[in-house]
């Protein structure tokens, strides 16, 4: 299958291509990514000599270009999005491109190209928080951040094209992702680089929401069996297992940095924060799949390589990032108070 991996250069993507061309450096695998502030082209450098692997810096809502790389593909895989919810409370219209619009873009291309296989990468987040219990497939949707809502409507087409055009269309819906070369925006990468740096860590509100922790290759190895063995018209939740307060997490990673507590600051929480996610995953075990190693192994490993790799992350937290943490901390940390 030639495969074109839109948004392949972010974090999940690149851990995804990378998979792909590790295996079969011969395998044709086009990355189109806009290369925004999450998209970064280090995170391909593993693969940039593999034969088959190309790179196109281009846009999912450029018709022209989608057009064409779709016609020379068997499967799109869509990874591109806007993923940060704070930024999508900040600045809610790229969400509305890229993740509504850009999916619709592919949906389109897809149209046109009946052959082709879609799969579209969407998260638990669209079935809103669950204060009890795990979501299935079939429930409802319940989308409760800017962020949320964008995924929610592209999987709503998604659907709609399989129903209406009867496309070969495949949803999966992971849970919160950790690994290597995650953008230093979302929890685990920022409080792993902050506490490296001895800077504050700021865990919004009360720090019991709940979150489940997927590792990167495991959300990765779930893509893949979905595309090989996914039926048409279908969303797989895929979830970790592993359940965890960011208190707890917290603490986690400070323990495993020797780093003391005082570094946490509890500073005023996220608007509409979600308290917990939490999926059932029984339909994608039955293809196959299970994640694989202990979570508090992975975390480690996680850590030793932000640890390792400070030439990947320095350079990022510099120029645009720095005023985004501003706009995003400086006053919550102001108004912060200790974890005791
Ligand atoms: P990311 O922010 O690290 O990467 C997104 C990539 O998309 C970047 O390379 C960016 O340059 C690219 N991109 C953005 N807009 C684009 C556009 N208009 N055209 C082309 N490329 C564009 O995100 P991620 O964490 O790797 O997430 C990938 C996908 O997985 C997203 O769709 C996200 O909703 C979903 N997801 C993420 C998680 C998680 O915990 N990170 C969990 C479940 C699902
Ligand atoms: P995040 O990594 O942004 O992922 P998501 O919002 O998609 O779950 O946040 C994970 C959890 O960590 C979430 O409950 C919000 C919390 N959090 C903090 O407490 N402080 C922070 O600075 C960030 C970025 C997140």
């Amino acid at each position: 299958m030639r495969l074109l991996v839109t948004g392949g250069a972010g974090f999940i993507g690149s851990a995804f291509v990378r998979r792909q061309l590790g295996r079969d450096p011969h395998r044709s695998v086009v990355v189109l990514d806009k290369l925004t502030y999450a998209g970064n082209l280090a995170n391909l450098e593993p693969v940039r000599d593999a034969p088959g692997y190309r790179f196109v810096r281009g846009d999912i809502t450029d018709e022209t270009l989608v057009d064409d790389l779709a016609a020379n593909t068997d499967a799109i895989v869509n990874f591109a999005a806007e993923s940060h919810v704070d930024r999508s409370i900040e600045s809610p219209d790229a969400f509305i491109e890229t993740d509504v619009r850009g999916t619709y873009l592919l949906l389109e291309a897809a149209r046109r190209h009946q052959h082709l296989r879609y799969l579209q990468v969407s998260t638990d987040e669209v079935y809103g928080h669950r204060e009890t219990g795990s979501a299935q497939e079939d429930d409802p949707i319940a989308p409760r951040s800017p962020y949320a809502a964008s995924k929610a409507a592209a999987d709503l087409l998604v659907n709609a094209y399989h129903v209406t055009y009867g496309l070969h269309t495949s949803i999966t819906r992971a849970t919160n992702t950790f690994g290597p070369y995650q953008y230093p925006e979302k929890i685990i990468p920022l409080f792993v680089t902050n506490a490296l740096d001895n800077d504050l860590l700021p865990l919004y509100g009360d720090g019991l929401q709940v979150r489940d922790w997927l590792h990167v290759d495991d959300h990765c190895a779930a893509i893949e069996l979905v595309l090989e063995r996914g039926s048409a018209g279908t969303t797989y939740n895929v979830g970790g297992g592993n359940e965890m307060t960011n208190v707890d997490l917290t603490r986690l990673i400070l323990a495993e940095l020797e780093r003391p507590e005082s570094l946490v600051r509890r500073v005023p929480d996220r608007p509409g924060h979600d308290r917990r996610y939490s999926v059932d995953a029984t339909r994608i075990r039955g293809l196959g799949w299970s994640p694989g190693g202990s979570f508090r192994d992975e975390l480690a490993e996680t850590i030793r390589w932000y640890v390792a790799h400070p030439e990947w992350w320095r350079p990022i937290k510099s120029g645009a990032y720095l005023d985004f943490y501003r706009r995003q901390y400086a006053e919550r940390l102001a108004a912060g108070t200790s974890l005791e």
